[in-house]
């Protein structure tokens, strides 16, 4: 007889880890069926903006819900849709902005890639094709977007299935010491290698996501990026899946570098997890270049342009409107990281502490003179997140920034409407769960 799991019918990423059964959750917090109390410190993967049970995104979804629950997008369009599209407009730096509809981070990335090989056939570059990315990056799950992810070990099982894509290095200054001017340059060095007339697009995380836990690039890099792409006819995708929405402190991470897209890409908390929701947010002059010169824009998505989204959407971005919660992200954030240092910096086994706004990474070494990081085989992220589980808090982490394998980040990524006290008390069950889990400094 086959072995029956605790979850029944249902299987999980994670085979052999069992989860409890959530019950419900209120503000930046979970409870389980057994009454445990959660915080949630990362919004699962940095998803939850304005917190859980805001009963105004419930009704704005169950509103339309009851209207009109699905159309199609070449059918129709929605009062909600046009209206989040009009306000999304005013906080999306790209000039007269033009938005397209879809239900994940993976999906908008697909999307965006197409988009950007469409704009250069508008614009009589039959030949750019291209599409180049970094390495230690993720742009998602499905075959196209994780071509362009440079994570090693989630890549591996599928290479001969991925079309291939040039990658360059991500900036990561902890472990690989660069200034701008040679991050960028090796932009420019592919670009030149592969012939810019071949090249339609650079995608890249304005600061790494989950895959190095909040690196920053140097403060130079994006306006030289920019350069380059311009310089030779190049668009450039920002993927502010994980760190746009107020996660770093401002609407875009982007803007932190005064820089502004081609092609911005969103998703995870667009609608504050309430829906599955991202969206491709292109310049205007270039979506009427695609109309003019291709007629159509070739692509498509049943749940495209769903209107309960949009309807999730416009209310989510209204809380963070009218609570200022991008303010929020930035001033808590910077109470985070200062908690941070103070309670981990001088511990043996915390390499860098890194972020911005309300996303921080904690590397974790075996040995801080050398950089030396844990085995993989000894799940140190995974014991850490468990630990601090069992003790209420909610974390994040990923493996293998060191060399693709090994390498250890905790990362913490909370709603961006929490208060001071909450920051001080993740903070301090964080430092509890590694100082139990590695010793103390
Ligand atoms: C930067 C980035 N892009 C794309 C994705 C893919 O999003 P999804 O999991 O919603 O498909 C992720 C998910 O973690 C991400 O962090």
């Amino acid at each position: 007889m086959l072995y029956k799991h605790p979850h029944g019918n249902v299987f999980y990423r994670n085979m052999n880890h069992p989860r409890p059964k959530i019950a419900y959750g209120q503000g930046i917090y979970l409870y389980d069926e057994s009454g445990k109390r959660y915080i949630d410190g990362s919004g699962g993967p940095l998803v939850i903006n304005v917190g859980h049970g805001r009963a105004e995104i419930v009704e704005a979804m169950a509103r339309q819900a009851q209207l009109a629950a699905y159309v199609h997008a070449t059918m129709f369009t929605s009062e909600p849709l046009e209206a989040y599209a009009a306000a999304l407009a005013e906080v999306t730096p790209l000039p007269e902005p033009r938005f397209y509809f879809l239900s994940s981070g993976s999906e908008v990335v697909e999307g965006a890639i197409k988009l950007a090989r469409q704009i250069q056939m508008a614009r009589g570059e039959e030949r750019r094709h291209v599409v180049l990315s970094r390495w230690n990056s993720y742009h998602g799950m499905t075959l196209g977007a994780l071509a362009v992810s440079g994570r090693p070990g989630l890549r591996s099982p599928y290479l001969d299935m991925l079309h291939d894509v040039p990658h360059i290095p991500s900036p990561y200054l902890y472990r690989y010491p660069m200034t701008g001017e040679q991050l960028a340059g090796r932009l420019e060095e592919a670009i030149v290698a592969l012939g810019a007339e071949n090249v339609a697009a650079f995608i890249a995380e304005p600061t790494s996501g989950a895959s190095l836990g909040a690196a920053l690039p140097p403060d130079d890099y994006w306006p030289r990026v920019r350069a380059i792409c311009d310089r030779y006819g190049v668009l450039l995708i920002a993927d502010e899946v994980l760190v746009g929405f107020g996660r770093m402190g401002k609407m875009w991470a982007l803007e932190h570098w005064q820089t502004v897209p081609d092609i911005l890409v969103a998703s995870k908390g667009t609608a504050g997890g309430y829906f599955p929701l991202g969206f491709i947010a292109a310049r205007g002059a270039d979506v009427e270049q695609v109309r003019v010169a291709l007629g159509d824009f070739n692509h498509g998505g049943t749940f495209s342009h769903h209107a309960v989204g949009a309807a999730a959407g416009l209310a989510t971005l209204g809380i963070m409107q009218r609570e200022k919660l991008v303010e929020n992200s930035a001033t808590m954030g910077a109470l985070m990281g200062e908690l941070l240092h103070e309670a981990l910096d001088d511990h043996p086994h915390v390499g860098d502490i890194r972020g911005r706004g309300l996303f921080w990474g904690i590397e974790l070494v075996q040995d801080r003179a050398t950089k030396q990081p844990f085995p993989k085989k000894e799940g140190i992220t995974h014991h850490l997140t468990d630990r601090a589980f069992d003790l209420g808090l909610i974390i994040y982490h990923s493996v293998g920034c060191a060399d693709g394998v090994n390498g250890d980040v905790v990362m913490l990524g909370p709603p961006l409407i929490v208060d001071e006290a909450q920051v001080r008390e993740m903070v301090a069950i964080l430092t509890e769960t590694i100082r139990r889990e590695l010793g103390h400094a």
